[in-house]
């Protein structure tokens, strides 16, 4: 499948049509943002790994029943996927107290919950992506009351199936950012899934004042060994096959 013109430049992805008007081809930049992206930067070969990495759970994920938009990975950066409508709301997912949650609620890193939280935001790079609630995001049409519930359901089961394959590479998932998609009357898991998108800690490292990052955390917070952070988890994913 080949590029015809560029729909969107995102702050890591580009997204370009294809000749079939259901599908479009993702490609995957270095380009890093954070703080909605008042701070810039390259992580060096990023593009490669997150397209990489994000594709092997899609796949996994669609084994356990999770519809995504993954159709087929065409190289290193690039992929083909389905052209979805995106749910303007970023799903996250959080298992252990960390980044915004921390700040927000008074709380340390590392503070474990005896059950996953879901939270959303609205996807709004103007208002800065603000947190809301499934009343609100009704309120604002964002999404139907069915949707939100299907959204929620598959976000849980995202983190039970994502928890576990972490856990065998000794690494413990502390939280994450999901996006879905409407693809024929379907919603679809879409974005992506990479240590941009996800807090990855060394196994047992959680529960002290000294975790160890294998994530963009090492970006946002200056801890550098970004490019190897990168590297490490996706080394323990394809070795893991
Ligand atoms: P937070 O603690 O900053 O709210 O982040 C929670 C998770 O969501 C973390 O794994 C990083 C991810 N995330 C994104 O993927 N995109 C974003 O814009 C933000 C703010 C967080």
């Amino acid at each position: 499948m080949e590029k015809t013109k560029q729909l969107y430049e995102g702050k890591a992805k580009k997204v370009y049509a294809t000749e079939n008007p259901d599908y479009v081809i993702v490609s995957y930049k270095d380009d890093a943002t954070a703080f909605n992206g008042l701070k810039k930067g390259t992580i060096i070969g990023k593009g490669v790994i997150n397209n990489k990495m994000s594709n092997l759970m899609m796949a996994m994920l669609e084994k356990k029943g999770i519809p995504t938009h993954l159709v087929e990975q065409i190289d290193d950066r690039n992929t083909v996927v389905k052209k979805v409508e995106i749910v303007p709301l970023e799903v996250i997912i959080r298992n252990v107290a960390a980044g915004s949650f921390s700040k927000r609620y008074g709380v340390a890193e590392g503070t474990k919950f005896s059950a996953p939280t879901i939270e959303f935001s609205y996807k709004n790079d103007d208002l800065g992506d603000p947190l809301i609630n499934d009343y609100h995001a009704l309120a604002l049409n964002l999404a139907t009351a069915e949707e939100i519930d299907t959204i929620k359901k598959m976000a849980f089961a995202v983190n039970a199936a994502m928890k576990a394959f972490f856990k065998e590479l000794n690494i413990d998932l502390i939280d994450f950012k999901l996006e879905f998609g409407r693809f024929k009357g379907q919603i679809v898991l879409a974005d992506e899934i990479s240590p941009d998108t996800c807090r990855f800690w060394e196994a047992g490292t959680w529960d002290t004042t000294k975790h160890v990052s294998l994530d963009k955390d090492r970006f946002r917070r200056d801890l550098g060994g970004v490019e190897d952070a990168y590297a490490e988890i996706f080394k323990r994913i394809t070795e893991s096959k």
